[in-house]
């Protein structure tokens, strides 16, 4: 933490950082100030998000209410596959403008990266259709967008009782499509008893690093399946979700440089009273991450400062590990590390401020918007 400091910035990086009586000896160029009432951060990271879809799912919503559980909605056609079929109809520019206002407002939330998965198309057209609208807005706006490919989220419904055929289409024709017209960075699974299981994600993603995509997967989420311990077997990016990992799953995560992706808001949104093992993941050795998993079904939060706070009140992080875990460990979760995350000489210049006099209120005030400015790459985003 230091007061009274200067950031310099030269282009769209940082070029020095330190007491702000010392700028004069670190430029030569005539410099355009800008003094900062608050507390500057490096511009947060939202490493998980499901950010393109159509309608919200408020029946999901109300069932659940009622009792009903994630599982038995999905299985009775609510869940994934209404979203699934609302994106296969709804044209391209639809989508493109539905997501656009979601993701500048996640942006004004000071998410200045963010991975953005597909996932709700589970046929060839319907993905590449999702990921083609992550690439027109990350030129659009200005947050950087990480694409992510999630073909296999569910098994669509012409696929029921085929499985292995769906798997081999995933692996066969979406993958290569995918990595052909370069609209996608990662690989995403669902791998979730009931869902995709552990060879079945192993499959996916093996066939995804061969066409050069990093691997993520939605691990252990509502039922342990083994889902950490397949994502550091494979040296994947991170494990996401962890609800219900298993010991052996946290001592993997702990001696891996896979990150653990912690989504408190999902849990708290499905109602759940459990949560993932924040602290002994910690305290093992394992880095931990924060997202939103903004989604329709089970996360629908356009705040990564209300999922710190739930970090800390949920997940018994301390607000410190709240902020490093939507800065440097985000980063290293989409493999951004060497030049997001921090205030440093060579980072990308994405820096938010907080009005606020504490730095530990950023991950405090519940959902009130403490975020008061943001620039992205050396630039002022419009407020
Ligand atoms: O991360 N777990 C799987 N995918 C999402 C939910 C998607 C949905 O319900 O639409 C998640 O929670
Ligand atoms: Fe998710």
């Amino acid at each position: 933490m230091l007061r009274d400091a200067a950031v310099l910035i030269d282009g769209d990086h940082i070029a020095w950082v330190g007491p702000r009586g010392d700028v004069a000896a670190h430029h030569a160029a005539p410099l355009q100030e800008i003094e900062i009432d608050g507390v500057l951060f490096p511009g947060f990271i939202d490493c998980h998000t499901h950010g393109v879809f159509g309608a919200p799912r408020l029946d999901d919503h109300e069932r659940r209410a009622l009792g009903v559980d994630y599982k038995a909605i999905a299985a009775a056609g609510g869940g994934i596959l209404q979203s699934v079929h609302d994106v296969r109809r709804r044209p391209e520019v639809e989508l493109a403008s539905l997501t656009r206002s979601r993701l500048a407002a996640l942006l004004k939330g000071g998410a200045t990266t963010i991975e953005v998965k597909s996932g709700y198309g589970l046929e060839l057209e319907a993905e590449l259709k999702q990921l083609r609208v992550v690439r027109q807005l990350a030129g659009e706006l200005s947050a950087t967008l990480i694409p992510t490919f999630l073909g296999a989220h569910e098994v669509p419904p012409e696929y029921r009782g085929k499985r292995a055929e769906y798997v081999r289409l995933v692996c066969e024709e979406m993958i290569p499509a995918v990595a052909r017209e370069r609209l996608a960075r990662c690989c995403d699974v669902f791998c979730e008893p009931g869902v995709f299981s552990a060879a079945e994600s192993r499959q996916i993603l093996t066939a995804a690093a061969r066409y050069g995509l990093a691997l993520k997967l939605h691990a252990d989420e509502l039922e342990g399946s083994g889902g950490a311990e397949l994502a550091v077997e494979l040296g994947a990016l991170s494990a996401d979700h962890l609800a219900a990992i298993s010991d052996t799953g946290i001592r993997a995560l702990a001696g891996s440089s896979t990150v653990a992706v912690l989504l408190p808001g999902t849990m708290i949104f499905l109602g759940k009273r459990s949560q993932a093992p924040a602290r002994r993941l910690i305290e093992a050795g394992a880095a931990v991450a924060l997202a939103t998993d903004f989604n329709p079904g089970t996360s629908p939060t356009l705040s990564l400062p209300l999922v710190m706070a739930l970090g800390v009140s949920q997940l018994g992080l301390r607000h410190a590990e709240a902020v490093t875990a939507v800065t440097i460990n985000a980063a290293a979760a989409l493999g951004l590390a060497a030049d997001r995350g921090q205030i440093a000489p060579g980072c990308v210049a994405d820096l938010v401020v907080a009005a606020v006099d504490d730095w530990r209120e950023v991950a405090y005030w519940m959902g009130a918007g403490v975020v008061s400015a943001v620039w992205t790459a050396g630039s002022a985003c419009p407020a």
